[in-house]
């Protein structure tokens, strides 16, 4: 158990003490760009390439070793987003490269006339890909918008976009820019009406909660383990029948069974040992999963626990940000992650979060790669805004301090 969660809560000392960057005095409200990582994957990444690590296949120890380091990695991951067959867990540089392989390999079978829907909630990754291979297979491209300036994405908007020529519905769990949480399920029910493949962008919503992309009606999740505590790893979960069919390029000796068809070159094997102690250490933050709980159960538990605890804190920077008359925050849905997007009258983002880092408080100004989004709500050309997060490591005084610096602008 990392954490500890008694009667009173959840203990986010305990969680800090595993982070030895967050020793260093800064406030790191920079999650959803990335986090930090704890001790365990530290340690972990270490003892893998202290311990001898082969290459892939081989017939002897250190071989096998980073095969297991795969094959454990691909296992914690299923549990991770819903207990889904790890065969169907493929592992990557990053999102944004599995989406590109991804939609490269669907859009084989897609013919003019055929057509693929994205949304303007979306990072850039779970959109650009898609309109790219649309354009090469002459599909066409059906955008659906969030409202604004709420940033909520209806399912009643896919209404009249969906057809029975649409391939693939690729939506966000959650935006990397406002938090917007749309109703995946209820997107995914119109999706599969019509015989589409959703694509589900879970990279911003992971971390904030558990996940189960079968009960959402994912066919495939996205997920980058950097934004969850992780190294840089990127994985695409999906049923392994859904990726069977398909044909991505690959050299001609490297696998082609299911996973591997879809990873290109040779895997990060030491980063893989961190992604399992990764999900481990989510698991073990916090929750109520009694003795002899799996994995699966303690992380559903803990990710539970760090919802509330992440959102009972966010009520604490919305609220000071709010009560600023020289704040405009952007977008106010009504589901959302910790996640808060907004710009100070009179200074230029960027400007802000120089200040800010004055202050020794880590934020994000500019558009993020929600480059639909910030588009959309027409602050992409003046600078975007600035973006703070929480996630599970951060505290009342990582809240403050921002408060302060911004409160010093007015
Ligand atoms: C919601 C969302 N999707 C996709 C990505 C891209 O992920 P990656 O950097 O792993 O390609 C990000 C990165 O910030 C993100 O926040």
């Amino acid at each position: 158990m990392v954490g500890l969660v008694t009667m009173a809560g959840y203990d986010v000392e305990s969680v800090r003490k595993h982070y030895p960057a967050l020793s260093d005095g800064w406030a790191y409200l920079d999650g959803a760009a990335g986090t930090q990582v704890p001790e365990a994957v530290i340690e972990a990444i270490a003892r893998a390439s202290r311990g001898g690590i082969g290459n892939h296949g081989g017939q002897f120890a250190a071989s096998r070793r980073a095969d297991r380091f795969v094959d454990t990695a691909r296992t914690a991951v299923a549990d991770l987003v819903g207990g889904v067959d790890p065969t169907g867990v493929v592992l990557g540089p990053n999102t944004t490269t599995l989406v590109f392989r991804l939609a490269q390999a669907l859009s084989d079978s897609w013919r003019p006339g055929d057509e693929v829907v994205v949304s303007r909630l979306d990072h850039d990754a779970n959109v650009r890909p898609w309109v790219r291979w649309a354009e090469r297979a002459g599909a066409a491209v059906r955008w659906v918008d969030p409202r604004t300036p709420s940033t909520e994405l209806e399912a009643e908007a896919y209404d009249g976009v969906l057809g029975p020529r649409t391939r693939v519905v690729a939506v966000t769990a959650a935006s990397n820019l406002t938090g917007s949480i749309p109703d995946v399920a209820a997107i995914s029910d119109r999706a599969h009406a019509v015989g589409a493949v959703v694509v589900v962008d879970g990279v911003h919503a992971t971390p904030h909660l558990p996940v189960d992309m079968v009960a959402l009606g994912a066919d495939v999740w996205l997920t980058s383990a950097y934004k969850w505590s992780g190294p840089h790893v990127g994985a695409l979960v999906a049923d392994p029948a859904l990726l069977d069919p398909l044909r991505p390029d690959k050299l001609a000796p490297a696998p082609d069974e299911i996973p591997w068809r879809f990873e290109t070159g040779t895997p990060p094997f030491a980063d893989l040992a961190g992604v399992s102690a990764a999900v481990d250490h989510l698991a073990g933050l916090a929750g109520s999963a009694g003795p002899g709980a799996s994995r699966r159960e303690r992380l559903v538990s803990s990710m539970a626990a760090v919802a509330a605890y992440e959102l009972d804190l966010f009520t604490r920077l919305h609220d000071g940000l709010a009560a600023m008359e020289h704040v405009e925050l952007i977008g106010s849905p009504t589901r959302r992650t910790a996640t808060e997007y907004f710009r100070v009258r009179g200074h230029d983002p960027a400007a802000v979060a120089e200040h800010c880092a004055q202050a020794r408080v880590n934020v994000w100004a500019g558009h993020m790669y929600a480059w639909e989004l910030t588009g959309l709500l027409g602050v992409r050309d003046t600078g975007g805004g600035v973006r703070a997060g929480l996630v599970h490591y951060n505290d009342g005084n990582d809240v403050d301090r921002l408060l302060g610096a911004v409160d010093d602008l007015r």
